[in-house]
């Protein structure tokens, strides 16, 4: 690198300056990955104005045009903006904290800000049916071209699937309800592991059937439990998550599913396999590839890609898919087109390969420091997960505890949320993804840490 300058941070200038020292490559892309790096880190906040070109060109010993280079560099990368005769800015994002001033760490969303300021630009350009098609109603399952991208994003989860054995659903959710809707009765009851998905406790309220709960072990769902409770409940319908479960992280080895999937055999069980979280997984495929056809899996876009989008689907045996088929009809007639088609263009370019890569190793990294700030804490997690289920100290319980992180800024979730029968145990769920940088990740944790270490909660707090 042809840089002359070796200072930093100079004392005498109040203006940023960037840290060019161990990069590597053309100077330009060098000032540009230290704005991205100092973004990252928060040294660099929103609306902080660049030094102007030539006053940076002359610090650093390099040209205008390097600087102008390294400028636009950044501004590609969705880290700055320029306003004519003003200077160069970085870019605002949405604030971390939410209309009461707190930091959301309740549902788990991980956002690629940068890979959206690339996406902005072409976002309804890159089409793959045309709008003619895209602005009527789809077909019932939805387009086929949509289902074959689909069934091209399930080939990359582990699980190759017909595009026929797919009906597209507006995200997991709504392919949990449907799938509910064409199982299970009013009444029944469904098995689930003892720590479940809140969103499934509310559907088994909204459509009254009943949840039992079996017991788990760092794997997830204990073989030897599920087929008790078979035979205790003569339930016919399993609702599990073997890839990272929500709210525990625990994921079933190879050995574990076999053991699951000849039990579902035995006692005849039909699978909802939630696999929102497997992306992240470093197991290569779900339990569905060993079940094929007593399976219902279901996914979405929301954690690999974007909430935003509302697309998911359900694979099911062709009996089962056009039970769900005609709750989707039900409920909303079809899915929106548009959602899956902007995701069948981003599968076809790398685009969607490229964002969960990124959410993978973004995750790896959080996890990382969430381990190092709750260092000497009890909790259960995954290196790959977004999520931590937190231990609590005797003298908190989880409601008091969520309550004495949210008078301290932070929002988590109590373990009511997922815990199925009457037990609550000490312990709360914290997200990962929210925060929108490390910086910010860093700063909830450490309130969080306080919290636990904190000796003396606020009276209010503890129930
Ligand atoms: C395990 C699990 N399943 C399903 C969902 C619902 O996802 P979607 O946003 O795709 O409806 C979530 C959302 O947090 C989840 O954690």
């Amino acid at each position: 690198m042809d840089c002359h300058c070796r200072n930093v941070y100079i004392a005498v200038m109040t203006m940023w300056l960037p840290n060019l020292e161990g990069r590597t490559g053309p100077v330009y892309r060098a000032i540009a990955d230290a704005i991205d790096a100092d973004v990252e880190s928060g040294a660099l906040r929103a609306g902080t104005r660049l030094p102007p070109h030539r006053d940076l060109a002359d610090h650093l010993g390099v040209t205008v045009t390097t600087v102008t280079r390294a400028y636009t560099e950044a501004a590609r990368r969705g880290l700055t903006s320029g306003h004519v005769g003003r200077g160069t800015f970085i870019r605002g994002r949405e604030s971390e904290e939410n209309d009461n001033g707190l930091l959301d760490m309740s549902i788990n969303v991980l956002m690629p800000d940068k890979e959206v300021a690339n996406l902005e630009a072409h976002l309804m350009r890159k089409r793959v049916l045309p709008w003619t098609q895209l602005l009527g109603y789809a077909p019932k399952r939805g387009h086929l071209r949509h289902r074959q991208a689909m069934a091209a994003w399930l080939t990359y989860l582990g699980l190759p699937a017909d595009p026929d054995h797919i009906v597209l659903t507006a995200g997991a959710q709504h392919g949990l309800a449907t799938t509910a809707s064409a199982l299970v009765k009013p009444g029944d009851t469904v098995l689930v592991e003892e720590l479940t998905y809140s969103g499934f406790r509310l559907l088994s309220q909204q459509m009254h059937f009943k949840l039992k709960g079996v017991a788990m072990d760092g794997e997830g769902l204990k073989p030897d439990a599920l087929e008790a409770a078979c035979r205790t409940t003569r339930a016919t319908v399993l609702y599990c998550m073997p890839r990272l479960q929500n709210p525990t992280s625990a994921v079933m080895s190879e050995k574990r599913r076999r053991q699951i999937a000849a039990v579902a055999e035995k006692c005849r069980l039909t699978v909802i396999e939630d696999d929102t979280y497997g992306f992240l997984s470093p197991e290569r495929w779900p339990l569905a590839r060993l079940i094929p056809h007593r399976t219902v899996f279901v996914t979405s876009l929301s954690k690999s890609l974007f909430g935003g989008l509302r697309l998911g689907c359900a694979v099911a045996p062709p009996a089962i898919l056009d039970r769900i088929v005609g709750a989707v009809w039900a409920t909303m007639i079809t899915t929106s087109s548009i959602g899956a088609d902007m995701l069948s263009a981003w599968i076809e370019d790398g685009t969607a390969a490229r964002i969960a890569d990124w959410k993978r190793h973004e995750s790896a990294a959080r996890q990382v420091i969430a381990r190092r700030i709750l260092n000497g804490q009890r909790f259960q997690t995954h290196p790959s997960s977004l999520h931590m289920w937190l231990a609590l100290p005797a003298r908190w319980s989880s409601e008091g505890f969520v309550a004495e992180a949210r008078a301290r800024g932070v929002v988590l979730n109590a373990s009511s949320e997922f815990a199925v029968g009457t037990e609550q145990p000490k312990a709360v769920r914290l997200c990962l993804g929210p925060p929108r940088t490390r910086g910010s990740l860093e700063q909830a944790l450490t309130r969080v840490n306080e919290c636990l270490l904190d000796r003396a909660p606020t009276a209010r707090a503890v129930v």
